[in-house]
């Protein structure tokens, strides 16, 4: 799929492990940026472990990625059964997803939480940790139809900023989100 963004041509792709050297760059862009919340925010970015974990991309987890040229700007993923295992939680999804400052307040988000969807058969439950601090992502969640269904303080050590951090879980029931994305 491509889309135009501010002039810029975009490709929306989904990831499978040969692409994870791209994804690795965008990470270790997305690492010095002071708005970044993923995980790497809190410690130094493991790469052997994200290239193993690419293993299971097209299959337990959808990756989606947004391409400028050669460089990705922009993802989404959703792993299922991440909790309790598979067998057990083939219906619920764990998301994370990040785009580039330049095409944040665009719209890109929204497109790439669309495709990662899409490819969601049988899921039912969409679940989020959000750090405390992250209202723009925060504001998203909500905005989408998701409900705050815990606050954990302390819940995660940032090696980085030397702190306990709070951190949000969200819950969003699919057919809504689906529906709220339609709108948006
Ligand atoms: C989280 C993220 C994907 C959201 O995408 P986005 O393009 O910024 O999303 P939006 O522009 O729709 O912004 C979301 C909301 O935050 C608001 N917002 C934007 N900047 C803000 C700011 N500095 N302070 C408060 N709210 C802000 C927007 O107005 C919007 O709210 P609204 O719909 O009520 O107007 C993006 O900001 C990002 O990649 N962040 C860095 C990576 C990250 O932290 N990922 C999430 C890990 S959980």
């Amino acid at each position: 799929m491509k889309i135009e963004i501010d002039g810029k041509l975009l490709h929306i792709i989904e990831g499978s492990s040969e692409r994870v050297k791209d994804y690795l760059d965008f990470m270790n862009r997305l690492s010095q940026d002071p708005d970044n919340y993923t995980l790497s925010r809190y410690s130094k970015i493991d790469e052997q472990k994200i290239i193993d974990g690419s293993k299971s991309w097209g299959k337990s987890t959808i990756m989606i990625l947004a391409y400028n040229d050669s460089k990705v700007v922009g993802f989404f993923q959703a792993t299922r059964g991440k909790y309790f295992g598979l067998e057990r939680q083939f219906h619920i999804a764990e998301i994370a997803y990040a785009v580039d400052k330049e095409f944040r307040g665009k719209g890109l988000i929204y497109v790439l939480f669309n495709e990662a969807i899409k490819r969601l058969e049988g899921v039912k439950i969409l679940t989020a940790w959000v750090d405390e601090r992250n209202i723009r992502s925060r504001k998203l969640l909500i905005k989408l139809g998701f409900k705050e269904a815990c606050k954990i303080n302390e819940f995660i050590y940032s090696q980085i900023e030397k702190t306990f951090c709070n951190l949000i879980m969200y819950v969003g029931n699919i057919d809504i989100v689906k529906t709220k994305l339609e709108r948006s």
